[in-house]
């Protein structure tokens, strides 16, 4: 039996893209060689790169729009620190939004290259809510944000309105909800949610805002560099990067993030229903922050937890633990989730 794969990350990727994964490690296009022990430099490879990235701005809807797409290594936690050194200028200030672990990790990188302006924060309500009201200042070099925090299981749903570049850390809701992506300046996204395996990380960039800084940036970290080499500066990350193209076209045959956005509200309105409904449970997360990808809940009874535990276990659900920051459980319902394993959580939910 295949397991209901809730993980919040590395998750569950469509069984299509990991068959056809399989299959380019043992033989990649026909080649009698394998996905992984070819040049990164070879045209079968190259069309790979070439692929992905037009399917990033395609899905996206923002072709011939002056961004550029790369696939970098280091995590999107390499982007905390890149985003500054690229866009920060000397002497320079930035604003941040802090909603969540991984902001606050974004604001730390960029303390060590200038000054940053937290415009708000829910830190002391454990993150469980995204600030609402405050004031956007108008003398930085960029504006930060985080969309959805996979910790805490909020999501943005709007986001600042300013005329200094928007920057956006969407690693674990990218491609799930249609958004007007040419507000966003720069976005960036750790693979492993809903693109591929962990080991590659999605920057699209608008090429105007780059170069404007006077710093002096080490080549790796550069982003110019980069999209200078078509993300092949150095040896790219050749499988993570694959399989991010088969994940993006699986997408695409869906009919895109109009069709999966509907189909991920569908799986969190069944889920929060259950929570909403079910007196032994309760949401951690504000309601109208309520994220659609990262659905964070705690038991009213602790008395039921080791029956609750052994239901989901016996289920073949993984993954289903909560941060320890948070508690409780957490039910990462990524686009590759069906809703029928969302039913059967629920099933379980209802019994107890
Ligand atoms: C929203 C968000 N940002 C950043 C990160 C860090 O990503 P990485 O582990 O790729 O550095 C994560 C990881 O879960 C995340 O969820």
């Amino acid at each position: 039996m295949k397991k209901h794969n809730f993980s919040a990350g590395p998750c569950i990727l469509p069984q299509d893209v990991l068959n056809k994964a399989s299959e380019a490690v043992r033989n990649f296009n026909g080649l009698d060689l394998s996905l992984i022990e070819i040049s990164h430099r070879s045209a079968d490879f190259v069309a790979v790169m070439e692929k992905a990235r037009h399917l990033v701005l395609e899905l996206m809807g923002i072709e011939n729009k002056g961004y550029s797409v790369l696939f970098l290594q280091g995590g999107a936690s390499l982007e905390f620190l890149m985003v500054p050194y690229n866009l920060m200028s000397i002497g320079g200030k930035a604003a941040y939004l802090d909603t969540g672990t991984w902001s606050s990790k974004a604001i730390k990188e960029a303390k060590l290259l200038g000054d940053v302006e937290v415009m708000a924060s829910s830190k002391e309500a454990n993150y469980n809510f995204i600030p609402r009201g405050y004031t956007v200042p108008t003398d930085v070099d960029y504006v930060h944000c985080t969309s959805n925090n996979t910790i805490f299981g909020t999501q943005m749903k709007e986001f600042p309105q300013t005329d200094a570049p928007l920057v956006c850390d969407m690693s674990s809701d990218i491609f799930s909800r249609q958004l007007d992506f040419s507000k966003f300046d720069l976005i960036y996204a750790g693979a492993q949610k809903n693109m591929g395996p962990a080991g590659t990380t999605l920057v699209v960039v608008r090429d105007e805002i780059l170069g404007k800084t006077g710093r002096t940036i080490p080549s790796m970290l550069d982003y110019q560099v980069h999209i200078s080499k078509d993300s092949m500066f150095n040896t790219p990350a050749v499988f993570p990067v694959y399989v991010s193209m088969l994940t993006l076209e699986w997408l695409k045959s869906l009919g895109g993030i109009k069709t999966i956005e509907k189909m991920n509200r569908d799986k969190a309105q069944l889920l929060y229903d259950e929570i909403d409904r079910n007196p032994l449970f309760k949401g951690a997360a504000k309601k109208e922050d309520r994220s659609d990808m990262n659905v964070t809940f705690l038991l009213t009874d602790q008395s039921k937890k080791g029956e609750f535990d052994h239901l989901w276990k016996e289920a073949g659900i993984n993954g289903l633990n909560g941060h320890r920051s948070v508690g409780g459980y957490r039910a990462s319902i990524y686009n590759a989730m069906p809703i029928e394993s969302v039913q059967v959580l629920v099933d379980i939910m209802n019994k107890l």
